[in-house]
């Protein structure tokens, strides 16, 4: 823990973590948050280098709205599932089948997938993303479940791109064991994040990003909570509402990629400054577009 704080400040970088890391990767960290405010935490520090503890398509965003920057992944093996199911050409097929659409892409997808998009989203804005494109027809990928959620929010047409796509991980919660959990804690809130099946969200409280998630339990007034994402978000949660009992809405929701990152890698990746983020510079052109589009939004909302 030292060498890596020591190695930090000699080197001016920052630690970037996901709510889904390791606990004593949270524990480290400069910042921990959702994909929105790990993305917009990247455009606003001036630390040399970006460590990004996340999934390789959180790294790729923080690099493409950074290029003159160095962003390290501890390990590159840290791939999201969900962001394969939908390659570029994938994309530029779809666009050519409905001509008239506009493509709103998810954060979880590749950044090859993001130069053809023409905005990209999180869970925490998809239906604001939506509502403020150009068109009334929508090409959405590449979560179908969060698809669904921006179309009931935003009553825009929405195909999902392609039609079953999922995070496996959010796939594990169904709502015959909300159920049966609401049963056994009847004073317990129910939180759930948009990827999970639509089911899921219909016996949920509330429905939001992670950081949502926690921002919502940092007000409730519930001390029990059956929580419905990966696990590690409870780790945060423990730490600020010390008073409440959290409750996985399924015990092996665990998001390998997620967790590949150790304190061991995390120093070694300061030392060796490995694993360099590395995107063509037509692609990190392009898809920088579309993710500054999602940033603007933000900033008129402020
Ligand atoms: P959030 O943006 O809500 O943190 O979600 C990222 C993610 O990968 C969910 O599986
Ligand atoms: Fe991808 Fe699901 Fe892991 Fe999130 S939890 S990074 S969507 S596989």
């Amino acid at each position: 823990m030292y060498r890596i704080q020591k190695l930090k400040v000699e080197k001016k970088a920052i630690i970037l973590a996901h709510n889904y890391q390791r606990p004593e990767i949270q524990d480290i960290a400069d910042f921990v948050g959702d994909s929105l405010e790990l993305s917009l935490y990247a455009t606003q520090t001036d630390a040399k280098i970006i460590v990004f503890c996340g999934v390789n398509f959180m790294a790729e965003t923080a690099s493409i709205l950074n290029p003159d920057k160095t962003v390290l992944i501890p390990d590159v093996n840290a791939l999201c599932p969900m962001a394969s199911m939908l390659p570029a050409d994938l994309v530029r097929l779809y666009r050519r089948k409905y001509p008239k659409a506009k493509v709103v892409l998810y954060i979880n997808s590749l950044a090859e997938a993001k130069a053809h998009c023409d905005a990209v989203c999180t869970s925490a804005n998809a239906a604001e993303v939506v509502s403020r494109v150009d068109s009334e027809l929508i090409l959405f990928g590449p979560d179908a479940n969060l698809a669904r959620y921006a179309q009931v929010k935003s009553n825009k047409e929405i195909i999902p791109i392609p039609q079953y796509s999922f995070c496996p991980v959010h796939k594990l919660f169904n709502k015959s064991d909300v159920i049966r959990l609401k049963r056994e804690h009847r004073d317990a809130m129910v939180l759930a994040h948009p990827e999970c099946d639509p089911s899921v969200w219909e016996v949920a409280d509330f429905v939001g990003s992670t950081s949502r998630m926690y921002r919502e339990v940092l007000i409730s007034k519930a001390d029990k909570f059956i929580i419905a994402t990966e696990k590690g978000l409870l780790h945060r949660l423990k730490k600020d509402r010390g008073d409440a009992v959290f409750i996985p809405a399924y015990d092996e929701a665990i998001c390998v990629n997620m967790r590949l990152h150790t304190l061991e890698k995390v120093y070694l990746c300061l030392r060796d400054e490995k694993y360099k983020i590395k995107l063509p510079p037509k692609i990190t052109s392009m898809a920088r577009e579309p993710i500054e589009f999602m940033l603007k939004i933000r900033e008129t909302q402020k």
